[in-house]
């Protein structure tokens, strides 16, 4: 019998003008994190809906991260602390629901952050393999 290794599928939402070219930065200094990261590039961190995160969930994400320019560096200016605010709502309903909170995670890189967001994807991504698969929001009508 050959066992397979568990790999979390991770949706990463990646605002256009600092996270994503952080990711880009990664690739070009060929710094590695797991393909299972499926990135879904968006005009700013605040473009991302709360229900964007819990349709991910239903639709069988295993964890979602959400990366956006600094605070104060924003290309909208404000974009970043809207999102703030919302994720925190959305944490606490999270928590209200049972949902583990290491599912999660809101993070600041910058363009120039290519190291950041590689060792985070890396450590994100281990710690929701540790918790395994997302079972309680999952969809199963979603389910291939
Ligand atoms: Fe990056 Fe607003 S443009 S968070």
């Amino acid at each position: 019998m050959q066992v397979t290794e568990y790999k979390p599928l991770i949706v990463a939402f990646c605002c256009n003008w600092c996270s994503y070219a952080g990711a880009d930065l990664a690739g070009n200094n060929r710094l590695s994190y797991p393909a299972d990261v499926k990135i879904i590039r968006v005009p700013c961190s605040c473009r991302v809906n709360p229900m964007f995160i819990l349709r991910a969930f239903q639709r069988g994400a295993d964890g979602v991260i959400l990366c956006g320019c600094h605070p104060g560096d924003c290309h909208y200016t404000t974009g970043n602390y809207y999102t703030r605010r919302r994720m925190a709502l959305l944490f606490s309903m999270l928590d209200y629901l049972g949902i583990e909170r290491e599912r999660t995670r809101v993070e600041w890189v910058s363009a120039a952050e290519g190291a950041k967001f590689a060792a985070t994807m890396n450590d994100f991504v281990a710690q929701v393999a540790a918790l395994g698969e997302n079972k309680r929001l999952e969809d199963l009508r979603c389910k291939k």
